[in-house]
């Protein structure tokens, strides 16, 4: 069987739940493999030119995961790299099986009370605003991105490689970890 990654001829996907780290991980682990990496959202605000916010703003949810499907698909296509992926780009089965078809699902693992703390302190993210653009109240907030997280439980658990931030105790330890799993996956 073909080693997919000591040859570092596939390409790696980064997912995980929003603010587990995913990005910190990817830039690591490019930089360690020595491989190109990109962000699927600024890839996503570079060709739409806004930020996520905006285009969820103006255009709406639907139209932000059609772009966020599309452009990602473009990635395995014309990108070879690590790729970090927003939270919700596992939008369903066929884009799990696509990215482990095309290269290596990764998936960071990050303590519910972490996320809840970034996503909290971020000001960045389109869950922490209302219809009305209000900051929504904690409780609201936890409730939600509970239920987002259970309802992408089922796809991140499909990544071929599992990194559970909480067992290190530092960003080396962890991206050293991470690339002994993918140079023993074959
Ligand atoms: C989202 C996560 C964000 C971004 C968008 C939607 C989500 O990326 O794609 O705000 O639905 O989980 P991060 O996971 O990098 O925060």
């Amino acid at each position: 069987m073909r080693n997919r990654v000591n040859s570092f001829d596939q390409s790696i996907y980064v997912t995980g739940f929003m603010a587990s780290g995913k990005s910190t991980l990817a830039k690591a682990l490019a930089a360690e493999l020595q491989m190109k990496y990109k962000d699927l959202d600024e890839e996503i605000e570079k060709r739409e030119g806004k930020s996520i916010q905006a285009i969820f703003d103006e255009m709406g949810e639907p139209y932000f995961r059609e772009k966020e499907r599309e452009y990602l698909i473009d990635l395995t296509y014309n990108f070879k790299g690590v790729v970090s992926l927003g939270g919700g780009a596992l939008q369903d089965q066929m884009i799990v099986d696509h990215l482990k078809i095309n290269g290596l699902l990764l998936c960071v693992k990050t303590p519910f009370a972490e996320i809840m703390e970034r996503v909290k302190s971020s000001s960045e993210r389109p869950i922490l605003y209302d219809e009305e653009g209000k900051i929504k109240s904690d409780a609201t907030l936890k409730t939600e991105l509970k239920t987002l997280y259970y309802k992408r439980l089922n796809f991140y658990e499909q990544a071929q490689i599992k990194v559970d931030s909480s067992k290190y105790g530092s960003k080396n330890e962890m991206v050293k970890a991470a690339t002994d799993k993918i140079k023993r996956h074959v």
